[in-house]
């Protein structure tokens, strides 16, 4: 039997068409379609998406309901752990896409088989002759259906140990045996010498993995309640193997990105050699990669995933010179790559912008250090040594951003090693000085909760509909560690079977309240509950016992705290509110950067290149008051992520949806996928005030607001402020402003008017003063002091005195300054210079003695100091040094 899809048409698939066939072949089959989840997990026990099961562990693990009984989704995945091999051999990737059935407690083994079969050989068109498959080696159950059922020949069902076929997403978690199938390339070759690990010959393409059992820290193997399928079909293999290509890369799903870098690079790619192949397929492999996880949230640091967003950029950037691009490219990868994948991802051509600015910033970042590290890596290549040390590759990774792994290949090209070892110690004592300068969690609780997690189920969530209810307790924590029973005055940690306290997420703060004792004995427990936070889908009611003994496995009444819960609930759909204002008033790009939304105020982060103006902020003040004021419906409801899309839902920024979402919908106002508690009408917000507009990173601005009965404290304290401003300037609220002008007027004229007196003032001493000049030989000298006379002000007087009694004159003049401080003022007279007096030096010299300094040119100087006491000294000790010199120097 050969496929229709395949033997209709002259031309193989597409990768796209693979993709779409794969979907459509199990959705027909009773699964849900679901999109891909983000790169980046929510599972701790990962950096990033590694399989297409791991948005699906919580279900597996039985701690979430699953959205149907099985599922079919395309998963977008990055591994690095091979990242060496990328581009050396035919089918090694960081970024690729998993193609999964998965079953939950549905069907299992046989069926999976059995579809697998007809997909590959009937949709793909494969060759039953060119099949293989592998089995786990205790399998006898998979080998019987493999041979009795399909009908594979049993030489080419090869038995594998428990390193090749047995499968778990990480040393904890769900696992199972698997069983693979294979494309051969040669069948000719026969089947008795079948060797799976011959790459040349073979490509492993499908793998289903029987998830039966969960692997705990201790190693130990322990059933699932149910007995689940994950399987995983390389998308970017199947591709090969359909588009008859000696490797993934020249597939249509990565190929035009070569081409792109090879004409970036002024080349052919079929004419370059093997080095430039490997260049290209690089380039081609991580500019998908770094284009995805940009898309995805990440950002490139030295940190986690950060890092690898930063090594795989980087070595895109390397690869381009080695292929002689020295100029910035990383920005037209971007564009090929989000042109190449944005028919499958929409969401990289919302994300342009973010995408490519990154790109930009960092290959700016990293090519202002390149050439730098180059040079200095080169310098050390020169050397006899035949390792690298370690402090020398810490110093390109620290200093010039070379991760070690580009300086181990860069060394590699010459034949030389680094030495890794001594890298890390070098790197540990770094990360020991940066781990001084922080406070870290505390990581026993860490581990007690993750270890509570494995053993006991999520907290059930009530709090959408109810504030009050009864609940079992089912961990307790005092001190980090885990208690039977706590009592008054402890300071506790609650987990409860169910809750009605919201826990903080999406920026919305934990509520708070109380536990209670049971229905009868109310009053005889009560635990203060201060916050509530979320960890491995366990509700944590942080608190204190107030009174009574709280013990697991009894039962109390949670009580959220109605008022605060009212006034969270209103800064929310608050929030929501203003988000669409401003897509309505200011930009309809604006996405969401961050927020928090308390119980008494909230903060909404947003993309936006400039400040938004006073006018504008009041006309998005007044449209959401017009709609709280036009009571909207709030409308929740669950649906399909998938059909919130359509419907046109505003999902945040890297975030991470399951199949069902809960959208949040004011019919014509504003639409948001959204975890948090809302009002049920916009009425119930009552009043909505913005406090402040700022920028907090470049394109990021923020607004802070208030929202309820939150306005009311606010507008007393601005009240407050006006009467006393009034009381103040003794006018009424409304003419404080017309008085405080008044009153800057008042003040300017009045310090002209000071001004003006003080010159005269000094034109009239000056006279006096003039009188007081006296004679040393052939020359006058003027020193003399005032009080309180700005520095330029004195200037002006020394120069008019100097002016006036001529160029044998050198008037020097001190003033005591309000504030503290002394000035002098120097002014020789021409004859005064010629004699080789330097008025800057006298200047400085008086004013150290008052401890301070200055100077200035020979005929006009000024300096200043802070010690009153030595004025007077200073003055004189500086009027008889004049003397001296006057007398002394030779003319
Ligand atoms: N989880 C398995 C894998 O990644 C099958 O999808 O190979």
């Amino acid at each position: 039997m050969i496929s229709s899809s395949v033997s209709n048409s002259n031309r193989p698939m597409t990768g796209a068409e693979i993709r779409e066939a794969f979907l459509d072949f199990f959705a027909k089959r009773g699964h849900q379609r679901m999109a891909s989840a983000l790169l980046i997990p929510d599972d701790s026990t990962v950096l990033l998406t590694i399989a297409g099961m791991l948005p699906f562990k919580p279900i597996f693990l039985g701690r979430e309901q699953p959205p149907a009984l099985s599922a079919t989704s395309s998963q977008k995945c990055i591994r690095t752990n091979d990242i060496e091999n990328v581009g050396k051999t035919a089918r090694h990737h960081t970024f690729f896409e998993m193609l999964g059935n998965f079953s939950f407690g549905n069907y299992f083994k046989e069926q999976a088989i059995i579809w697998a079969w007809e997909l590959s050989t009937e949709v793909f068109g494969l060759d039953p002759a060119n099949l293989v498959v592998s089995i786990f080696q205790e399998d006898n159950e998979a080998a019987l259906i493999w041979q009795n059922l399909i009908g594979v020949n049993p030489k080419r069902i090869i038995r594998m140990g428990a390193k090749d076929n047995f499968w778990a997403s990480g040393p904890i978690g769900p696992c199972g045996p698997c069983s693979e199938i294979y494309y051969d390339f040669h069948p000719d070759l026969g089947h008795d010498d079948i060797n799976l690990e011959d790459d040349s010959r073979f490509i492993e393409f499908y793998n289903l993995v029987f998830m039966e059992s969960n692997c705990d820290s201790q190693g130990n193997l322990t059933p699932l309640e149910n007995k689940n399928i994950d399987t995983g079909m390389g998308l970017e293999r199947m591709a090969q193997i359909l588009q008859k290509k000696s490797n993934n890369y020249e597939t249509d799903l990565i190929f035009p990105l070569i081409k792109k870098a090879a004409s970036l690079a002024g080349i052919d790619y079929s004419e370059v050699n093997e080095k430039g192949k490997i260049s290209l397929k690089v380039i081609g492999d991580h500019s998908r990669a770094i284009s995805q996880l940009i898309c995805d949230g990440v950002s490139a640091s030295n940190l986690g995933r950060g890092y690898i967003l930063r090594r795989l950029l980087r070595r895109v950037v390397r690869h381009g010179r080695l292929l002689g691009i020295n100029d910035h490219f990383l920005v037209a990868m971007g564009e090929a790559s989000i042109e190449l994948m944005s028919k499958a991802y929409p969401q990289l051509e919302e994300k342009r912008d973010i995408i490519l600015n990154e790109l930009a910033q960092e290959e700016a970042r990293f090519l202002e250090t390149l050439e730098r590290g180059e040079k200095l890596l080169s310098d050390i290549l020169k050397s006899e040594n035949q390792q690298i040390s370690g402090e020398q590759a810490f110093e390109l990774y620290d200093t010039y951003g070379f991760p070690l792994e580009l300086t181990q290949e860069i060394t590699q090209e010459h034949g030389r090693t680094v030495d890794v070892a001594g890298f890390e110690v070098a790197m540990k004592a770094q990360r020991q000085r940066a781990k001084e300068a922080i406070v870290t969690i505390d990581p026993t609780l860490r581990s007690t909760i993750e270890g509570i997690a494995e053993s006991i189920k999520p907290t059930l969530f009530f709090g959408y509909e109810v504030l009050d209810r009864s609940c079992q307790v089912v961990a307790l924590i005092v001190k980090d560690e885990l208690v039977q029973e706590a009592s008054t005055g402890d300071v506790v940690k609650v987990i409860l079977d169910g809750t009605p306290f919201y826990g903080e997420s999406g920026g919305q703060v934990g509520d708070r309240g109380m536990l209670l004792g049971s229905e009868t004995e109310k009053t005889s427990l009560i635990v203060i509950i201060e916050n509530v936070s979320r960890n491995q889908g366990l509700f944590i009611h942080s608190g204190r016992i107030k009174k009574g003994t709280l013990r697991i496995g009894d039962l109390v009444i949670a009580k959220v705290d109605t008022h605060l819960r009212r006034r969270a609930q209103a800064h929310h759909t608050a929030t929501h509110l203003l988000q669409s204002a401003l897509k309505q008033l200011v930009d309809a790009s604006i996405s969401q950067a961050g927020s928090l939304v308390d119980f008494d105020r909230l903060r909404f982060d947003f993309s936006y290149p400039g400040a938004i103006s006073l006018e504008k902020l009041e006309k998005i003040e007044n449209l959401i008051n017009d709609w709280i004021n036009e009571i909207h419906r709030v409308e929740v409801t669950e649906m399909k992520l998938e059909q919130a899309k359509v419907n046109g839902a505003i999902a945040m920024f890297g975030e991470k949806y399951g199949a069902y979402v809960r959208v949040v919908n004011i019919p014509n106002v504003s639409m948001e996928l959204c975890g948090g508690t809302h009002v049920s009408n916009t009425g119930e917000i009552g009043l909505f005030k913005i406090i402040s507009e700022t920028g907090v990173a470049s394109g990021i601005r923020r607004i802070e607001a208030i929202a309820g009965t939150a306005v009311l404290p606010y507008l007393n304290d601005r009240d407050r402020l006006v009467k006393e401003l009034g009381d103040h300037f003794k006018a009424p609220p409304s003419e404080v402003m017309v008085r405080v002008i008044a009153l800057q007027d008042e003040l300017k004229t009045t310090n002209k008017a000071l001004l003006t007196a003080r010159s005269e003032l000094i034109s009239a001493k000056s006279a006096i003063l003039a009188s007081q000049v006296e004679l040393v030989g052939d020359f006058q000298i003027l020193v003399s002091s005032f009080t309180g006379v700005q520095a330029a002000l004195l200037s002006t007087a020394a120069k008019q005195l100097q002016e006036q009694l001529g160029d044998n004159t050198a008037v020097l003049l001190g003033s005591i300054l309000e504030e503290g401080k002394v000035s002098f003022v120097a002014a020789f007279g021409k004859d005064v210079v010629q004699r080789g007096l330097n008025a800057g030096k006298v200047v400085n010299h008086i004013a150290k003695l008052c401890g301070g300094g200055g100077g200035g040119r020979a005929n006009l100087a000024q300096a200043g100091g802070r010690n009153l006491k030595s004025f007077e000294s200073a003055l004189k000790i500086a009027k008889s040094e004049l003397v001296s010199l006057l007398i002394e120097s030779p003319l």
